[in-house]
């Protein structure tokens, strides 16, 4: 079955819902056992199903079976937070000694979650630049656990080239862990590229309303065990509610996201002949870092992307350009319905990284608004920039 069609029908259990077609929130603490021998052997481990709310509930397992199924992945786990998805991946894969390689353009909290934690446990970690390729392999050393990738990159959407990071990680028996929230389930194939854990933020696309905040990590069935191990042993398990709103997020997913793809290039090309403009960071841009990657790896792109301003815009300029938006909101986060514009501050972030433009650069996701709104939007900020 194709994507489109495994998003309206995946995770409906009307049989066993009366035949309601949305599977119900199941808001669940305590789960009962009806006999002495039910409950012992729940003890045992031998429950057909989870046995306190924290390991899920016929929702949950929903959830994880439609991501599961969509990204080819054996397994996934639903989690609190797409954070929480990217510690849970290295915390089960690394330990005291161990050494990480992290590309250079990773999400800043994960880079901290490194730099602090890790670090106290005894994990070394080597930042890489994300254009490695299969130059990868001379950084891989003795101790080396897991290479770990995230295409397009945080902020500024260098594109790796995945499949060369993996042959050259998995030659050296190194566990390739990706962060996939920016081309969501549908537009890239993990497991084919190579990586062995796919993570996602299911607070953007996923469930698409900005209302709430989730991840998932998925996998193949070898590494399902030490991930369900770490998982339960650390707690980072999502509410019922989130859970519902994530799954009815998935069921208009390829829509939203096909619409947004095409108001997200639209305005993408329209930046990219404006005067006040050095660089579009858009990787489904023909002539944009990384396009021919995004071509060869992914079928589609969201409506997240950057550009970077001519030259450094004077403080007032910018406060004139960002205070007077209309329908662009200045706020964290992504992959909801609505707009939103933030100024990056690129300064201390990368280690091993130059970043080449004098400019300011600036995030931009593009929502379900008309795009010619947006751009009348965009339009009239520069001219406020302008003027100071
Ligand atoms: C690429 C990427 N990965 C992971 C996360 C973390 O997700 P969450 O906010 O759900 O913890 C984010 C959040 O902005 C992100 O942009």
């Amino acid at each position: 079955m194709r994507p489109e069609t495994l998003l309206s029908t995946l995770g409906c259990m009307p049989d066993e819902h009366r035949g309601a077609v949305n599977t119900p929130v199941y808001r669940a603490s305590t789960i009962l056992f009806p006999t002495l021998a039910e409950f012992e052997a729940a003890d045992r481990g031998e429950a057909p199903y989870a046995t306190y709310g924290r390991y899920g509930t016929v929702l949950t397992d929903a959830l994880e079976n439609t991501i599961a199924t969509l990204e080819g992945a054996d397994h996934a786990i639903a989690l609190s937070s797409g954070l929480a998805a990217i510690t849970l991946s290295l915390l089960t894969f690394l330990k005291s000694g161990d050494h990480l390689l992290m590309v250079d353009t990773v999400y800043g909290p994960a880079r901290r979650f490194c730099d602090h934690e890790l670090k106290r446990f005894g994990v070394e970690t080597t930042y890489y630049d994300p254009a490695a390729g299969a130059g990868i392999s001379a950084l891989i050393k003795e101790n080396t656990r897991v290479v770990y990738v995230e295409s397009p990159g945080s902020l500024t959407f260098e594109v790796q080239d995945i499949p060369a990071i993996a042959k050259a990680a998995h030659a050296k028996n190194c566990l390739v862990i990706g962060d996939n929230t920016w081309a969501t389930p549908l537009y890239i194939r993990p497991f084919d590229l190579g990586m062995d854990i796919s993570i996602h933020s299911a607070t953007k696309y996923i469930s698409g309303h900005s209302d709430l905040v989730m991840g998932t990590v998925s996998c193949r069935e070898k590494h399902y065990k030490p991930l369900l191990r770490t998982f339960r042993n650390t707690g980072g398990c999502p509410g019922g509610d989130n859970c519902y709103l994530a799954l009815r997020g998935i069921r208009s997913m390829a829509a939203r996201l096909a619409q947004q793809s095409g108001n997200g290039l639209k305005v993408a090309e329209w930046l990219k002949k404006r005067p006040e403009v050095a660089a579009v960071l858009h990787p489904a841009l023909p002539g944009a870092p990384g396009h021919d990657l995004w071509k060869r790896d992914f079928t589609g792109a969201c409506s997240l992307f950057a550009f970077v301003l001519q030259q450094e815009a004077p403080p007032a300029g910018l406060a004139a350009l960002f205070d007077g938006l209309e329908l662009f909101g200045m706020g964290y986060s992504w992959g909801g319905f609505e707009s939103l514009l933030i100024p990056l501050d690129l300064q201390n972030i990368r280690t091993v990284t130059d970043w080449p433009y004098a400019g300011r650069a600036l995030r931009i996701h593009i929502g379900l608004e008309h795009p010619d709104d947006l751009i009348a939007d965009l339009e009239a900020g520069f001219k406020r920039l302008k003027k100071t």
